[in-house]
């Protein structure tokens, strides 16, 4: 498998032996990081980080692994940078392209990401767009075969907006990893019909099915893995989540779901997660509409079931993964 100058924008662009050698060689890094063995294999090379949005994860993730891979990283943000203010995109990955081996990017439209990787040169990686996520699900899935074994087979049900960046990507890589996707939310927040249309010609090849339905009893019966992401996205204006708490707090993740869900059932997030009030916009969201936890009750965020920060964890694993491949 020879992954060397690719870009990493979405996974509809990987097969699923593809995104399967991402998960081996994120299993072995994290292994010898574990066992302290060093895994310096880029020395001397430099990846630059733009972001656009917030990024706790994401930004942490990728400046470990370069560290651990040898690299040396820069860090964009919005207000330190020329970006789309003075500078083009396709003027920027000029520029940083003829600096860096690498560049990630965490943005808005997936075209902007897209545009990067037209004219940069060197390797893109997709932080998080509007429309894929495809770091996360990599460590989604790295997490689930680390929790059961396998991935063939698996029933994973998303509740929430389904239409948005976790929805999509994790459609995507449960069609290509012939897993059972099913979108458990409000007809409004439906996977777009040219995306599910396409996990579906996937998913003929590997065994895969996708599901999308309104009920809450019949969309998480059995499930494997409950996954849920917040109710407003990043970018997303605030006057959004009167509709979104309406429209979505039947979609709740509660113990009664983790109950009518498989027995070995787990419960994943991307995170941030808003189950408390230990947040600003939580405390903010409960004044406003009286309610204490939103996509995931603290009950079950906190329960055994819960894998949320051996998936944090994995997102360093899977984004080393990525770079180590790519360059
Ligand atoms: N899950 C995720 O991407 O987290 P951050 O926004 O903190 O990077
Ligand atoms: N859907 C969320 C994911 C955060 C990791 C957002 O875009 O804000």
């Amino acid at each position: 498998m020879n992954l060397k100058g690719r870009h990493f924008l979405k996974l509809l662009d990987f097969t699923p032996e593809e995104i399967l050698y991402l998960v081996d060689l994120a299993d072995e890094l994290k292994d010898k990081k574990k066992k302290g063995i060093p895994t310096l294999h880029h020395t001397g090379k430099n990846i630059a980080l733009i972001f656009e949005k917030t990024s706790t994860r994401t930004r942490c993730s990728f400046e470990v692994a370069a560290n651990d891979l040898g690299m040396h990283s820069t860090f964009l943000d919005p207000s330190a940078s020329q970006i789309g203010k003075k500078e083009s995109i396709a003027d920027t990955a000029r520029v940083l392209g003829r600096i860096y081996d690498g560049i990630e990017y965490r943005g808005f439209d997936q075209s902007i990401v897209d545009d990067l990787a037209k004219y940069a040169g060197v390797p893109v990686w997709n932080g998080l767009t509007n429309q894929f996520h495809p770091t996360q699900v990599l460590a989604d899935i790295m997490t689930i075969r680390e929790k059961f074994g396998y991935l063939k087979g698996i029933k994973m049900t998303y509740m929430g907006d389904a239409r948005y960046n976790m929805g999509n990507s994790l459609m995507v890589v449960c069609a290509k990893m012939g897993m059972h996707f099913t979108a458990c939310t409000s007809r409004e927040y439906f996977p777009a019909e040219d995306i599910v249309a396409r996990c579906r010609e996937i998913a003929k090849e590997t065994g895969a099915t996708i599901t999308l339905t309104e009920d809450v009893d019949a969309g998480t019966k059995g499930a494997d893995v409950i996954y849920t992401d917040v109710w407003v996205s990043m970018g997303e204006p605030d006057e959004i989540w009167a509709q979104r708490i309406k429209d979505l707090s039947p979609y709740q993740v509660t113990k009664e779901v983790m109950a009518n869900a498989g027995e070995k059932a787990i419960f994943m997030h991307c995170l941030p997660a808003f189950h408390d009030l230990n947040t600003t916009i939580g405390k903010d969201i409960a004044e406003k509409f009286g309610i204490t936890e939103m996509e995931v009750t603290d009950e079950v965020f906190e329960s055994e079931q819960s894998v949320v920060f051996d998936e944090a964890e994995n997102r360093m694993h899977t984004i080393k993964a990525v770079m180590d491949a790519t360059l």
